[in-house]
């Protein structure tokens, strides 16, 4: 497993990094945190060093199962993690309403005030049992604080030594430049899947120009794109992923064929789908890291052999030419 530099900063992530949102439950219709605890250990035993994380992941679990996952282990892992989405205070800009993995009512709200960024910080080192953060990173802007005063917060987390380096995600041109005029992010993590690749008009080109890494997120889309999910198929209460634009008509039919499709290349390489789909994503200009999420060991297995093998520039060119036929309507 390649590692790859984030940005200007000096942290070096692998460039498949285990994704810890399913594992904390919250939106994927619960979690087995035995199987989670193990999948993260196969993913840093198999070089998938670098683990994302979020405060908001299950409310803390998924940091916590982390920590666990971790220990004894701290100098071979990168942790990223985020903050700026809370619950169970109504401060700053409401996001949505959502229920807590035992079916409880919560309040997501948008809010990175420096004092915030400053307490929640303490708060993910202790559910991370670790005394530094490698990459904290803001989990979706906040219209109700000045980008400087999140950025001051960095800064002030860096000069304590609490994180090596911060970050953004979900970030458009305009913010990463707002941002940029205070503190230099060394990465912004965003959606990109073989089937949304809407970062490639104008946050790819700017980060390749200004030096700024990119943590591809959902680059399975969901799961989506392992090919396991066929018409019919039955998800636990609570996982949001039926509600999303991929499962309406149609979306769904169409990333079927496409699945098809790449399937028939896959096959001919000897790889599965899901490492086809990842392989691809590193491909991708400007893709520093792609995060795939994974609720057990057997799915890691899988995943990380996705960096065994490169794919060429007529198979690249092949899959491209099914990705540019894919039409996917964006308002159903
Ligand atoms: N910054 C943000 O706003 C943001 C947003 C989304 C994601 N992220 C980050 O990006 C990470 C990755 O994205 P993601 O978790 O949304 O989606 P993903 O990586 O595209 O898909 C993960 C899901 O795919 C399925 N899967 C993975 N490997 C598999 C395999 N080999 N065989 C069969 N199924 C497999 C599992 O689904 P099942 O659960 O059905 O088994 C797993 O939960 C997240 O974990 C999180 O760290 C960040």
């Amino acid at each position: 497993m390649e590692h790859r530099t984030l940005g200007e900063s000096d942290i070096k992530v692998s460039e498949l990094a285990f994704g810890a949102w399913a594992i904390g439950g919250w939106q994927w219709g619960g979690t087995d945190s035995k199987d989670a605890v193990n999948a993260i250990e196969t993913a840093v035993d198999h070089g998938m060093t670098t683990i994302d994380t979020a405060a908001v992941y299950g409310f803390g679990l998924s940091e916590e199962l982390v920590g666990k996952a971790i220990r004894g282990k701290r100098d071979k892992v990168q942790i990223l993690t985020k903050f700026g989405l809370t619950w169970g205070e109504k401060k700053g800009e409401f996001f949505f309403a959502s229920q807590d993995n035992s079916g409880k009512d919560v309040d997501i709200y948008k809010y990175s005030s420096k004092a915030k960024v400053i307490s929640d910080c303490d708060q993910s080192l202790k559910r991370l049992g670790t005394d530094f953060i490698d990459l904290y990173q803001i989990h979706w802007p906040d219209q109700t604080t000045p980008v400087s005063e999140t950025m001051e917060a960095i800064e002030y987390l860096v000069k304590k030594g609490k994180i090596r380096a911060g970050a953004v995600c979900n970030y458009p041109q305009q913010l990463m430049i707002e941002a940029g005029k205070t503190y230099r992010i060394a990465s912004n993590q965003v959606p990109y899947s073989m089937v949304n690749r809407s970062i490639e008009n104008d946050i790819v080109p700017y980060c390749v120009n200004n030096n700024i890494g990119i943590l591809a997120y959902s680059p399975l889309q969901r799961g989506l794109l392992t090919g396991k999910i066929k018409h019919g198929h039955v998800f636990n209460e609570g996982d949001t992923r039926p509600g999303t634009i991929y499962y309406r008509e149609p979306n769904f039919s169409r990333i079927m064929k496409l699945i098809e499709n790449l399937s028939e290349i896959a096959a001919g390489l000897n790889v599965t789908l899901s490492q086809l789909v990842l392989n691809w994503t590193l491909r991708q200009p400007g893709i520093t890291c792609a995060l795939a999420g994974a609720r057990n060991a057997d799915q890691v297995l899988e995943n990380v052999r996705a960096a065994d093998f490169k794919l060429n520039n007529e198979e690249i060119a092949r899959i491209n030419k099914y990705l540019t036929d894919l039409k996917l309507e964006t308002k159903i």
